[in-house]
């Protein structure tokens, strides 16, 4: 029976809609229930013989999907076929026929929900608009560009007929080596919550709601504290002490789910002994009911299962399920062998290891979700419909993003911008690749692939080709990656001959940072930058030609052994298809400069600490006598960040000097541009609590404001600041602000405020 009733007049729409779950779940068998909680990857109903193997070109197998949507009522299928971008047409075709059987063939004629990773961009769709990943929106400290990038990606996901986004990730980068630091927006709280929040309204609508055709539903993940295992290697151990989960790693989620994301995905790993799919205290208490998130919580990639062959906490698959289920998992991700997860969760309901009352808890989550979404009335879109996919202007605006993000990290005697008549060499392993300028999450999981979907786009030798003339350039690699094996190795390409076109220009572009990689496959043994890109650095500044070091890497490789030698550094994170225009532009002054680090940038594998440790970090300050070589000493600081104008900062002023109750003190600080050209710059707002009974940050990052100047030009800021925003969380893992005083900071100015 298809239940779809009136709304009456009088109703708001949320209990229109949840009259209509209620109404549909209670005609419901347990089955039909059990198959809504089951996601499944398409290669399962594909053509093909085992996993990831469909064969070519992909069919779906309408034998393989009536067994999963017919008889296993299977209610949800994400991913790509073959770990590759496909067709706009072709996803057309796939969703529609799952739709077709979904909601002709079955009794209760619920359509399925497709989910995909369309994380920077919609990574799995030809022709879609590339932008840069999260960690470059972050070192534009603009949450404009996350909005952008979050409603261009709604509206391509969309065309591709997919209505929900395993996106924005939340995770807290405080660990450079984690192999995921880019698909995050940096190691700051504050930070991460600002952006985080605008990319969820880009999916899902600020004065729309999901149910637009433009939209979908975003997933923040990976709920909690998954980016900071003891090893640094994905999906291992963490220990995470609850005030420093709750102060630093909540924040981001709590803010997103404010802004109402309609999902969360579930940290694949383990944090103080604890696989986080099995805690009922993180998921249930923390999430759902502390948290009062309502949406779907969906799993990660066969972490149920993981509970039994990974994490050896569940003797089998149905003491997994349960294990899971109870804790609160809502949709497992399972994502192949779907039959005995809904076998194994009907005879758990059946034998009361697992209450119906809780099945029924996910259900209603999941259907509220679908409904939102408005797939009974538009179970799949019309490519017809979208005329903007893969527009100009949302390439202008994947463009802007990168050119405010590209940051200056050294410009020694001004030597950027270059002239454009200027002869360059261009070098290094990554000038000539667009795999590297996008990174993992590009046409395929592991972005290796994105030279053969990309070539349309310009690597950073093309781009500099095109502004200032073949003649002028001259393209050696110098070193190159592997095309096969290990995704780091690099290897000598023309190195000698590298080094004797440097001898013939007058400037050196040199290109080094990683290939591409997400998840176990980019774990690192060693955070340093290869030995043969150091390398090719020093014998290159031999020469006495100034080198250009661009980096371009999904996580900060250390390059304190060659930065001295260089003259200018700039990073380019993974700044997507555009990132080659962005970076030369800057290069050659078409654009000033304005990204900000949204980490720490240590000097040394060794010294990985985030600005926002303890006192205890500096001591050689205090010790003044002895020289703590390793103390806090990052190449370069969070909010570092060089511009070809200068900025100068005065008359740093408070309503008042005294905080009291929830009164809020406003803080003033006038910005002039004293260069010679328009410039962009972020304003930062960091305070310090200079004691406390926990012992405190040295600064935290409250509030930032990216303003643009025109030379000579001055604006004042405004801020504005209470209690809270001083709090933190104490052992109790309460927040709490301690009357005393703090320290104000913006650019070089201090003030002091005292809370009473
Ligand atoms: C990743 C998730 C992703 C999922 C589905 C997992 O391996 O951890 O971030 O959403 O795969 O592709």
């Amino acid at each position: 029976m298809f239940l779809l009733m009136t709304v009456s007049c009088s109703e708001k729409p949320g209990d229109a809609t949840d009259k209509k779950v209620e109404a549909l779940l209670s005609e419901m068998t347990l089955k039909e229930k059990v198959g809504q909680m089951a996601q499944i990857t398409l290669d399962v109903i594909g053509n093909g013989e085992g996993r990831f193997s469909s064969k070519e070109p992909f069919v779906v197998d309408t034998a393989r999907l009536r067994k999963a949507v017919v008889e296993y009522h299977v209610g949800s299928i994400l991913n790509t076929t073959n770990n590759y971008a496909l067709p706009t047409a072709q996803w057309n075709g796939i969703i529609s026929l799952i739709q077709k059987v979904a909601m002709e063939e079955t009794r209760a004629k619920i359509p399925v929900i497709y989910g995909i990773d369309a994380i920077h961009g919609v990574t799995y769709t030809e022709g879609a608009t590339i932008f840069p990943q999260q960690i470059t929106m972050a070192a534009t400290f603009n949450p404009v560009h996350a909005y952008n990038m979050g409603k261009v990606t709604a509206y391509e996901t969309r065309a591709s007929g997919i209505p929900w986004n395993f996106s924005p990730v939340l995770d807290l980068g405080a660990d450079p080596r984690f192999s995921r630091q880019f698909e995050g927006f940096g190691e700051d709280p504050y930070l991460i919550g600002e952006m985080g929040e605008q990319m969820v309204l880009g999916y899902e609508g600020i004065t729309d709601s999901v149910g637009s055709p433009y939209k979908v539903a975003s997933c923040v993940k990976h709920f909690l504290g998954y980016s900071v295992p003891v090893s640094g290697k994905d999906r291992t151990p963490a220990y995470i002490p609850e005030q420093v989960l709750r102060e630093y790693h909540l924040a981001p989620f709590k803010k997103a789910i404010e802004a109402g994301t309609e999902a969360v995905m579930i940290n694949s790993g383990i944090i103080n002994g604890v696989s986080v799919h099995a805690s009922h205290d993180l998921i249930t208490k923390l999430l759902k009911e502390e948290l009062g998130f309502e949406g779907v919580v969906v799993s990660d990639w066969m972490d149920v299962i993981n509970l039994h062959i990974r994490d050896k906490i569940a003797v089998d698959n149905k003491e997994a399920v349960k294990l899971a289920v109870n804790a609160g998992i809502d949709m497992s991700m399972i994502p192949y062998e779907y039959e005995t997860f809904c076998d194994d969760l009907v005879s758990l309901v059946e034998s009361g290891e697992v209450e119906e009352s809780r099945i029924d808890d996910a259900v209603r989550r999941i259907l509220k979700m679908k409904m939102k979404l408005g797939l009974w009335e538009r179970p799949v879109t019309k490519f017809e419909d979208y005329p903007e996919f893969g527009s100009a202007k949302s390439a202008k605006l994947a463009y802007d993003a990168a050119a405010e993000a590209i940051t200056l990290l050294k410009n020694t005697d001004s030597l950027l911008p270059l002239s454009k008549t200027m002869k360059v060499l261009v070098t290094g392993p990554n000038a000539n690749s667009m795999r590297s300028l996008n990174g993992g999450w590009t046409y395929s999981w592991q972005g290796e692939k994105t030279d053969r979907f990309a070539q349309g786009y310009n690597t950073i030798l093309e781009a500099i080709r095109n502004e200032i003339g073949e003649a002028n350039v001259k393209y050696v690699p110098g070193v190159s990656y592997l095309e096969t094996g290990s995704y780091y190795e690099d290897q000598e390409d023309g190195f000698g001959q590298a080094i004797q076109a440097a001898k013939t220009v007058d400037a050196v572009i040199l290109c080094v940072g990683e290939n591409s990689y997400t998840e176990k496959p980019g774990d690192l043994n060693d955070l340093t930058l290869s030995a043969n890109q150091l390398r090719l650095a020093g014998e290159l500044s031999r020469t006495g030609k100034p080198v250009i070091l661009v980096l371009n890497e999904g996580r900060p490789r250390c390059i304190s052994a060659i930065e001295p030698s260089v003259k200018a550094v700039v990073h380019t994170y993974l700044p997507g298809n555009y990132g080659g225009d962005a970076l030369s532009d800057i290069l050659f002054g078409d654009v000033n400069p304005s990204g900000k680090l949204p980490y720490t940038y240590p000097s040394y594998p060794n010294s990985l600490v985030t600005y926002y440790h303890k006192p205890a970090e500096e001591q050689k300050r205090a010790e003044g006598a002895y020289i703590y070589e390793s103390d806090y000493n990052p190449q370069y600081e969070f909010g570092y960040g060089l511009s070809y104008t200068t900025f100068e900062y005065s008359n740093l002023r408070t309503s008042s000097s005294v905080i009291s109750g929830n009164n809020p003190v406003e803080i003033f600080v006038d910005i002039k541009n004293s260069g010679n050209r328009q410039g962009k710059e972020v304003v930062m707002l960091f305070s310090s609590d200079l004691y406390a009974s926990v012992t405190p940050d040295v600064k935290r990052l409250r509030r930032f404001e990216k303003i643009t100047l025109e030379p000579g030009e001055t604006k004042t800021i405004r801020f504005e600041i209470s209690a809270e925003d001083l709090a933190f969380v104490g052992p109790d893992g309460k927040w709490i602000t301690e009357p005393g005083d703090f320290e104000i900071k913006t650019g070089t100015l201090k003030t002091t405020l005292k809370y009473e």
